[in-house]
């Protein structure tokens, strides 16, 4: 998969969400829409009726990210909503299997977010639950925190993680549906100083908030961490074995 960018729109004007959404309709691939319920995480921002207002004036597919404490319970709503990823927290989710089909089931990409003190080796089972690993280079909560370099070998074991999968699903003749490409988003103080170390760790997706909205010209800075982000991924020739 091509490098990707996901604007999160927790730095946009919240008066404004339609118009914040269309300046980057064009230099982006998702909008990043962060919904926060003041008890997984110490913030409140929005929760269902905003996402479906914005699905019907937003032309770009929506990247919902719940940090949420019961994210079994409501995460299924933003998927039959017409949300076209649905991202849950592993340390939330008390049913993170039955939650993820749930969300598949209603046509949304699945992803499961990891916070950065947790690790991604004890989720290894639920790999062919997902069709997306968040992995936050901050705690979650609020837009620009300074980004963790701590997570970059947890970026790095993913990958390698993914690779070992996807080779193990080869020499099993596990093909087509069977074998899907898992995404790498990285969410938290990506930026242009940050995304090239993301991207040659192993990060695909990438989600950017000040550095999109607090920028004068947002579709530019959108564009340039895309190129910024395919350029680090070419020299890093991660998805050379891939
Ligand atoms: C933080 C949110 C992020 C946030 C990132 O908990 O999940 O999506 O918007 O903001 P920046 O890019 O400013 O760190
Ligand atoms: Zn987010």
């Amino acid at each position: 998969m091509a490098v990707q960018i996901s604007p999160s729109i927790l730095s946009a004007d919240f008066a404004r969400l339609a118009e914040e959404a269309k300046v980057v309709e064009e230099a982006a691939d998702w909008l990043h829409v962060d919904v926060m319920d003041n008890h997984f995480v110490p913030n409140l921002t929005l929760g269902l009726p905003v996402v479906q207002a914005l699905l019907k004036h937003a032309a770009l597919p929506i990247d919902c990210h719940l940090m949420i404490e019961d994210p079994d319970r409501h995460a299924p709503a933003y998927a039959e909503a017409g949300a076209g990823s649905v991202t849950i927290h592993a340390e939330a989710a008390k049913a993170p299997v039955r939650t993820l089909r749930a969300i598949r089931a209603a046509g949304a990409r699945s992803g499961l977010g990891i916070n950065p003190g947790t690790a991604i080796e004890v989720y290894e089972d639920l790999l062919d639950e997902v069709d997306m690993v968040l992995l936050m280079t901050v705690e979650p909560g609020f837009g620009g925190q300074r980004f963790l370099d701590m997570v970059l070998p947890k970026i790095r074991r993913t990958r390698a993680m993914l690779a070992a999968r996807s080779a193990r699903n080869a020499a099993a003749g596990v093909s087509g549906g069977q074998d899907r490409e898992i995404w790498i988003q990285v969410d938290g103080g990506v930026a242009t100083e940050t995304i090239e170390r993301c991207a040659e760790a192993g990060a695909d997706v990438f989600v950017a908030g000040s550095a999109v909205y607090g920028a004068q010209d947002p579709a530019r800075a959108a564009r340039e961490l895309r190129a910024q982000a395919e350029n680090a991924t070419v020299r890093a020739g991660w998805r050379a074995g891939h």
